[in-house]
């Protein structure tokens, strides 16, 4: 039997759902449903009903073009909801044996047991480091002797209604969910380089309606965060500065659109139809630059902001990885560049093979991300089967990311 797996993406304005056979060396796209969101706004639901109808929609064609029944997925999660916050957590190893899986289990459950308003969840638990008898910095205490292991987390919690009304959609639609993801682990699963990881890198995954991003320092996630602006708010200003409709601005942006304005000819100009049948106004294209390249710096500035927030600014030895549908706005890689202050890389998903040409294109990272990260967090596993048989309802929300730390065990210590 193949280990196959189903990831949704539930965007602002793409929902895509791939079903892949996850291997080794690679991940085997098996098949694929892309179709236009509906229903969402800057990463949270807006219409139910409409967004269950979009899912619904993606799934068939997936289901389609794989010859699956999809049943249960891993789901993306974003929105300006999601809150991010350090905790401890420590157990006492009494008998005269090496660390085990099970201390690793009660120290992070120690640590998950920090206060959470009753309108909140924890969404993940990520292990950063151990220390073992007041050696800090263990990297892998299984097996090592002490009498006191203290871990210190990171703890992700969301909007209790925003994950439930997400759930209600994607349950609407037919599909249970394996398993919430957040958005730029899973798009920085996709697209980090193992050492970008290990030296200290931030993805931001910008979107439509959002901007995600996660700082990954030795190896796991230390911070993470979601800000409410993505590329449809350069398409709303193109909109108010042109007066015309929003597919006519999205057509400008996504044709002339630059983020950088001394890179754009001062006299190179370009034609655009207005409302009904008006003549054709003809716009300067630095203009249009100009006005991009000031809502993309502030947009950096907000994830500069969200780094110094983060208290990791200086542990960024691998700069920025930049992915999301707007990464590919000609000139935005210099702005983040001279914004952030850092080494910028743009990135899209690789190592793909099957059925994967829609999926080579950066608005897919966080879609093949959720594809590698449900299946660290819960190991090898069937997520789709024949018609009629039942599905059986998983943990969803609140899994510690034990794939993150397993990657980094010898193997013989592994389980
Ligand atoms: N060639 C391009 N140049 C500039 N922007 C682009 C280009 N192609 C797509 N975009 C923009 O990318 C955005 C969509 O990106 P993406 O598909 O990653 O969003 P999403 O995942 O649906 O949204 P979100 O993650 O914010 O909920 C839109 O704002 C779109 O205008
Ligand atoms: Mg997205």
């Amino acid at each position: 039997m193949r280990d196959l797996a189903v990831a949704l993406d539930i965007g602002t304005r793409k929902i895509c759902a791939i079903v892949a056979e996850v291997r080794p060396a690679d991940i085997f796209i098996v098949g694929v449903g892309i179709e236009p969101s509906s229903g969402m706004k800057k990463g949270v639901v807006n219409d139910m009903g409409q967004l269950t109808a979009a899912i619904s929609a993606a799934v068939h064609k997936a289901e389609k073009s794989s010859g699956f029944d999809i049943q249960r997925a891993f789901v993306s999660v974003a929105g300006s909801h999601i809150h991010g916050q350090n905790s401890r957590g420590a157990v006492g190893i009494s008998e005269k044996r090496g660390v085990n899986l099970d201390d690793l289990d009660k120290a992070m459950e120690h640590a998950r047991a920090i206060a959470i308003p009753h309108n909140r969840e924890v969404l993940h638990v990520i292990p950063r480091s151990y220390s073992l008898d007041g050696q800090e910095r263990v990297r892998s205490p299984l097996g090592m002797h002490g009498f006191r292991l203290e871990v210190e987390a990171h703890i992700i919690t969301a909007a209790s209604s925003s994950v439930a009304n997400l759930e209600q959609s994607v349950q609407a639609a037919g599909v249970q969910v394996d398993q919430f993801i957040l958005n730029p682990l899973a798009s920085g699963e996709a697209v980090l380089t193992e050492q970008e990881r290990e030296m200290g890198a931030v993805i931001i995954d910008i979107g439509g309606g959002t901007t995600d991003l996660a700082i990954f320092i030795e190896g796991v996630v230390w911070h993470a965060a979601v800000i409410a602006i993505g590329g449809d708010l350069l398409t709303s200003d193109i909109t108010h500065w042109m007066h015309v409709p929003f597919d006519v601005a999205e057509a400008v942006k996504i044709h002339h659109g630059h983020a950088q304005q001394r890179a754009v000819d001062p006299l190179e100009k370009f034609l655009v139809e207005p409302f009904g049948d008006g003549l054709p106004i003809e716009v300067q294209r630095s203009q249009l630059a100009e006005i991009i390249e000031l809502r993309v710096a502030e947009l950096f500035e907000m994830v500069r902001k969200e780094i110094k927030r983060s208290g990791y600014e200086g542990l960024l030895r691998a700069g920025a990885v930049i992915t999301g549908g707007s990464s590919q706005l000609p000139g935005l890689k210099e702005i983040a560049a001279r914004e952030l202050g850092c080494p910028v890389r743009l990135a899209k998903p690789e190592k793909l093979t099957g059925m994967a040409d829609a999926l080579r294109n950066p608005s897919y990272s966080t879609g093949v991300g959720l594809l590698r990260m449900g299946l660290q967090m819960e190991g090898m596993g069937s997520r789709v089967a024949a018609p009629n048989t039942a599905s059986q309802p998983g943990k969803k929300l609140g899994q510690v990311i034990g794939g993150l730390f397993r990657r980094l065990l010898p193997d013989n210590t592994n389980g």
